[in-house]
């Protein structure tokens, strides 16, 4: 609290200094550098964070969200002055599985149709608007417009798209479509704006983190930690990418033989095993695969294998999150069976509630490892008795699961007892994130907004 008040009242004084040479020159846009220096500036973690936005955002941005549950586009109005706003509008879209596996241009067409529809939706066609654009893959980032996409992940698979910088390809389908111009600044991973859209309300928020669909994770590193970016000073935004984690065998020790069928029958098999054993997409497969093994052996079902269970992808995370609720009665756990074609006995429902239990806590913990190993790595790398940190969170496993983040949590404190880790639910998603860091971006080309 001392050194976030510190460091706004530095940013206000900055702020008024700056409003005062902008009226002195009578531009509407001044464009300046601050020559800075000083132990507590350079080396405080959280400064940052409060000079950085405090200062001058302004102005209207559009924000695209690919790659969770729902395609979304935003307007999000940022204001500063004496008390700074964020205004946001958004509509969900949705995109077929035959675009989210067809060619890029087909995907590209059809994110630009959706924005299209936007616009014109807001009334605010015309104007050349700046766009964020969260994009939830492993990019290759060399600037802050430019995102080489490394693979597809999640349940995405158009192709022409691997190798290419998704901004360009977002560029190339707006000039095919010659109906509006779009100012692409920046390309973001959603941890990173679930991060920033945390940060901007919490200044102790210096990780991200995503259990949805697909899981990942980032965090405030140091830049000497940073071979790839020359310099030495201050800290750099790291998206861990962790769903890879064990793509190199590491974690074979503990995958299981349903792991290991959940990941072969995958899209991208082989690939993001540490993500198949967590995330949202994956749970129901594991589950559903424990349960044809116990019907198999005469355990469940009456040992009859039905046409249902049979069926990739019928456990959806939503089932799951019913299944283990505290609230559900056995009745009612085989009444969400029976809606999947399941008949099942009580004993049955015992033994379903039973495995989801196990798979859903086994993701959990493992989850928890992961973000145990991030708050001691940045206290190790801070020289710290006691790491303070928040995580910003996002992902409807973690939202809607009835015990997932309890027991991640718990796992947390279990394992690294020299750190206090709180947890902040993102509550406007990536978008607000990605339409902050165009904000910046904007400013840092010296444009008018
Ligand atoms: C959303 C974020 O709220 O959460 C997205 O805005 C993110 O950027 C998503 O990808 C993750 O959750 P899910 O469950 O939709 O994959
Ligand atoms: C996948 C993506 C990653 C994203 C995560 C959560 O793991 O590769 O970029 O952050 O899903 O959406």
């Amino acid at each position: 609290i001392v050194s976030f008040r510190s460091a706004n009242l530095v940013a206000a004084t900055l702020g008024a200094i700056l409003n005062r040479l902008r009226d002195n020159k009578g531009t509407p846009r001044l464009r300046t550098t601050v020559g800075v220096d000083g132990s507590l500036y350079k080396m405080h973690p959280q400064c940052f964070f409060s000079v950085f936005f405090l200062v001058t955002e302004h102005g209207d941005f559009l924000a695209l969200d690919l790659g969770g549950t729902n395609f979304r586009v935003l307007l999000v109005k940022i204001r500063s002055g004496k008390k700074r706003t964020v205004e946001m509008h958004n509509k969900i879209y949705s995109i077929p599985l035959e675009i989210m596996q067809g060619t890029g241009d087909e995907l590209f067409d059809h994110i630009v149709s959706c924005i299209s529809d936007f616009l014109d939706y807001m009334g605010i066609k015309g104007p050349r608007m700046p766009l964020g654009f969260t994009f939830s893959f492993p990019c290759k980032q060399t600037s802050l417009d430019c995102g080489i996409l490394i693979t597809w992940t999640k349940g995405f698979k158009a192709t022409d798209c691997v190798g290419h910088d998704v901004a360009t390809l977002l560029r190339d389908a707006v000039k095919r479509r010659e109906e509006f111009d779009l100012d692409v600044v920046a390309v973001v991973n959603d941890t990173v704006g679930t991060m920033m859209t945390c940060a901007y309300e919490e200044p102790t928020c210096e990780i991200g983190l995503i259990v949805g669909t697909g899981s990942n994770a980032c965090y405030m590193e140091e830049m000497k930690n940073v071979e790839m970016v020359e310099g030495n000073q201050g800290q750099m935004c790291i998206n861990m990418e962790w769903g890879a984690f064990g793509d190199n065998g590491c974690l074979d020790d503990i995958r299981t033989d349903f792991d290991k069928v959940v990941d072969e029958y995958s899209l991208n098999s082989g690939k993001q095993r540490f993500e198949k054993m967590i995330s949202g997409m994956y749970l129901g497969e594991i589950v559903r695969n424990i349960l044809i093994d116990f019907t198999k052996k005469g355990f469940l079902f009456r040992g009859q294998i039905s046409e249902p269970l049979k069926t990739r992808g019928i456990f959806e995370t939503k089932f799951l999150s019913q299944i283990e609720s505290d609230r559900l009665a056995l009745l009612q756990v085989r009444a969400i069976l029976q809606q999947l074609g399941l008949n099942s006995t009580c004993d049955d429902s015992i033994l379903v509630k039973t495995v989801c239990g196990v798979v859903s806590k086994r993701a959990a913990q493992l989850c928890g490892a992961g973000m145990a190993a991030v708050v001691e790595k940045i206290r190790e790398n801070r020289g710290l008795d006691h790491l303070n940190v928040t995580v910003g969170v996002d992902g409807t496993l973690y939202k809607l699961h009835p015990h997932f983040s309890r027991i991640m949590h718990q796992t947390v404190k279990e394992l690294s007892p020299k750190c206090t880790v709180s947890f902040l639910l993102s509550e406007d998603g990536s978008g607000k994130g990605a339409a902050l860091i165009t904000a910046v971006g904007v400013r840092l080309r010296g444009d008018p907004t």
